[in-house]
């Protein structure tokens, strides 16, 4: 197939799908498909409830139809799969939307389609888990008949500078040839130019290694967080001197959430426990990185009893529900780690999230957050996230929510040492 031949269509118009829909449709005809029919009225209506696509931006996409009917996705030719890959509750992976995604594909393929996979995954699931459900819905043979690509995204939610188009962005392909194919395909709309991995299950396991790269290192400055806040030191201190050396990594301690960080090392760990290698420091990242909800809670606790806060029913505010600022995801937050820890203790706790859609926060995780706050009412505030609309208020506006005598526990360093009581 030549790249003028290609018919796009997207499956799965999510944080991922969307914007990567909008940019093709700025210049080729392309289908956006996704089972969810609300979520499909909801965009042919021009709006994008995740904010990552303003309406301006999808009105200029002339060339992008929507539809949740799978007969639509005969019209093309190739495929681009950005279904989600969470963890189930025992945090191992769950295909079983990019296998759904699959079979639907699977019932219309045709001889040489390609279908490219874009959801993080371990190395290997493209070919060993996704090909064979293509093959067996399709009745047609893998690199005879259809052949696949994988490239990864690296889309950063809230981020208005890393866009789709202005990242690197990794390609590959089943043959030389199809990799060619699918790397011309993504040179057309990623200005920033794209790289063309040696395989799908390089490209793979390259994606998965970005995430797991983070999070470990998220997770030795926690634990440095944690030796620092023993001796007394304060650690943002620290990791502003430190880096000042050219090759020190600016990572900041904090809580791990989100559908990426705190998801995607699960993926590169069960394949290796498949394979018999128990790996040791990745795990050991992602324990110490989910223990941290407790830790500050733990934090909190100490520091009201220092200033004789009576803990049993005291009235907590947590600034901040979502997983990062200034986007209204809620995927896999952990500041609720710290709502369950904060009633562990019997507190009165008021959530308070600008960006949060109240429904989905109620529907997700049973907190109903407020819409308002007033002065003067909390024993404690704890900065959870950095959102804008919280860094503008300052010390003295969130100080002003406390009582008299209150505990404030940042976080995210919105403020200096000497504004907050506690940071992390
Ligand atoms: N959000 C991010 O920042 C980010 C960044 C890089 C990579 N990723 C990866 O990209 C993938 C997608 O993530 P996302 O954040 O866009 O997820 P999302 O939950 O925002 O969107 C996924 C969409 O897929 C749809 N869907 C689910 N099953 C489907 C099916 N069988 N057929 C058609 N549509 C289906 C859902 O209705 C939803 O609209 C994941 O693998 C994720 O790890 C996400």
């Amino acid at each position: 197939m030549q790249v003028e031949d290609i018919k796009v269509a997207l499956i799965g118009l999510g944080y991922v799908g969307l914007p990567l829909a909008v940019e093709f449709g700025k210049k080729r005809p392309v289908l956006g498909f996704d089972i969810n029919q609300k979520r499909i009225a909801e965009l042919q209506g021009g709006q994008d409830h995740t904010l990552e696509v303003s309406d301006e931006e999808l009105a200029e996409a002339s060339h992008l139809s929507f539809s949740a009917d799978p007969a639509e996705l005969a019209k093309a030719n190739t495929f681009i799969v950005t279904v989600p890959t969470p963890i189930d509750e025992y945090k191992r992976p769950d295909l079983t939307p990019l296998v759904k995604a699959s079979e639907t594909i699977g019932k219309i393929l045709k001889k040489g389609d390609i279908v490219i996979y874009e959801s993080t995954v371990y190395p290997g699931a493209t070919e060993e888990d996704c090909v064979p459900v293509l093959e067996k819905f399709s009745g047609l043979k893998y690199n005879v008949d259809f052949f696949a690509g994988y490239s990864p995204e690296r889309i950063n939610p809230g981020d208005k500078a890393h866009r789709v188009s202005t990242i690197k962005k990794v390609t590959s392909g089943s043959t030389p040839e199809i990799a060619e194919v699918v790397d011309a395909l993504y040179r057309e709309i990623i200005v920033a130019g794209t790289h063309k991995a040696a395989s799908i299950r390089v490209a793979e396991a390259a994606k998965v290694i970005e995430n797991t790269q983070r999070d470990v290192n998220i997770a030795l400055i926690n634990e440095l967080a944690l030796i620092f806040n023993k001796m007394g030191i304060d650690t943002q201190a620290v990791l502003e001197a430190a880096g000042t050396k050219w090759n020190f990594l600016p990572f900041r301690p904090g809580l791990v959430g989100g559908h990426c960080i705190g998801v995607d090392p699960y993926y590169l760990t069960h394949k290796a426990q498949s394979l018999g290698y128990h790996p040791e420091i990745i795990l050991a990242g992602r324990r110490l990185n989910d223990s941290m909800g407790t830790y500050v809670v733990a934090e909190l606790v100490k520091a009201m009893t220092k200033k004789d806060i009576q803990v049993q029913g005291a009235k907590v505010l947590v600034m901040g529900l979502t997983f990062k600022e200034n986007c209204p995801d809620l995927r896999n937050t952990r500041v609720v780690d710290i709502l369950k820890e904060l009633d562990e203790y019997s507190m009165d706790v008021d959530v308070y999230d600008p960006w949060v859609d109240a429904q989905e926060a109620q529907h997700e995780y049973g907190v109903t957050p407020v819409k308002e706050v007033a002065p003067g009412v909390y024993d404690a505030i704890v900065l959870a996230v950095s959102h804008q609309q919280f860094v503008e208020m300052g010390a003295q506006g969130i100080r002003a929510l406390g009582k008299p005598e209150h505990v404030l526990y940042d976080l995210k360093y919105v403020l200096s040492a000497d504004e907050a009581d506690v940071r992390l």
